[in-house]
């Protein structure tokens, strides 16, 4: 990671906070992107290396193209985009969800993934090399009771992944990572709804996200070669070994 540049979405908390610390500790120069840039300055500050914090909300795709800009004239490059921001409300039934709460998770959790390869791409493409990991969910892939906006737009992020493999796979790595359930913000809120078996899990059950990061940095490197257009899950011991987590 020495001398590459990696930008991270929703980079000031869980996951994305400590994917901002791993690939600062590997030497990368990275971009903190969330919409409370006070917090991402924080973070950054502390970080070694040369980190910038950079207001960004994922689901304005202007937003969005001006971080990448931003990106790309402070460092002349990128290596590596982490589409990691996402939202777990509205956590209701299909018939009490309001139509612009349904939207919302929508522009975030599907849109903003489009927004940020279609910032990232043109970069990556003039580079002819680049890596995307979208952060996936079990949920893309089975229904969860209350959780209707949220897999649907997993489901959505989970399918923009493979068609972007599809179509610039020869030259770029674009892959998602499934983390299993984390112990983060996110999990607190869905325990504190009450709602399907994933709120009843003991928050033992959960990974730490410094887990999920170092499987972030992973794929970044040259393992991430056989792992293209994949969806990575960490629930598989084996990936978990060969990252390091396990004996
Ligand atoms: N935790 C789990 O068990 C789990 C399991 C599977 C997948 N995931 C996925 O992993 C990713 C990270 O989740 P997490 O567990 O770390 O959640 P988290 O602790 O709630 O953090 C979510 C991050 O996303 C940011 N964010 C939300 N909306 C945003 C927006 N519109 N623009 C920019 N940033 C935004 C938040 O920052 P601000 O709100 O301050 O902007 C925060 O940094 C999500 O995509 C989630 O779906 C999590």
């Amino acid at each position: 990671m020495q001398g590459r540049v990696v930008a991270i979405t929703g980079a000031n908390r869980g996951i994305g906070a400590a994917a901002a610390r791993v690939f600062a500790e590997a030497g990368a120069q990275v971009a903190l992107l969330a919409r409370d840039q006070a917090s991402t300055a924080r973070l950054a500050a502390e970080l070694p290396g040369t980190a910038i914090a950079l207001a960004c909300d994922v689901a304005d795709a202007g937003q969005v193209q001006a971080a990448i800009d931003a990106v790309v004239a402070r460092f002349g490059r990128l290596d590596v985009l982490i589409n990691n921001a996402g939202v777990i409300e509205p956590i209701a039934r299909i018939d009490s969800i309001a139509p612009e709460d349904w939207a919302r998770t929508m522009q975030i959790n599907l849109n903003g993934v489009f927004h940020g390869m279609r910032a990232a791409l043109p970069v990556m493409k003039a580079q002819r090399s680049g890596t995307i990991i979208t952060i996936s969910s079990g949920a893309a892939h089975r229904p969860l009771e209350g959780w209707a906006a949220y897999c649907a737009s997993k489901a959505g992020a989970a399918m923009l992944t493979k068609a972007a493999h599809l179509e610039e796979g020869a030259t770029l790595r674009i892959m998602g990572l499934s983390p299993g359930t984390v112990a983060t913000d996110m999990q607190v809120r869905i325990k504190a709804s009450g709602v399907n078996a994933v709120s009843a899990l003991d928050p033992s059950a959960h990974i730490p996200a410094d887990w999920a990061a170092r499987t972030l940095l992973w794929m970044c490197g040259p393992a991430g070669d056989a792992l293209r257009g994949q969806e990575v899950s960490l629930r598989d011991d084996n990936i978990r070994r060969q990252v390091g987590l396990i004996a």
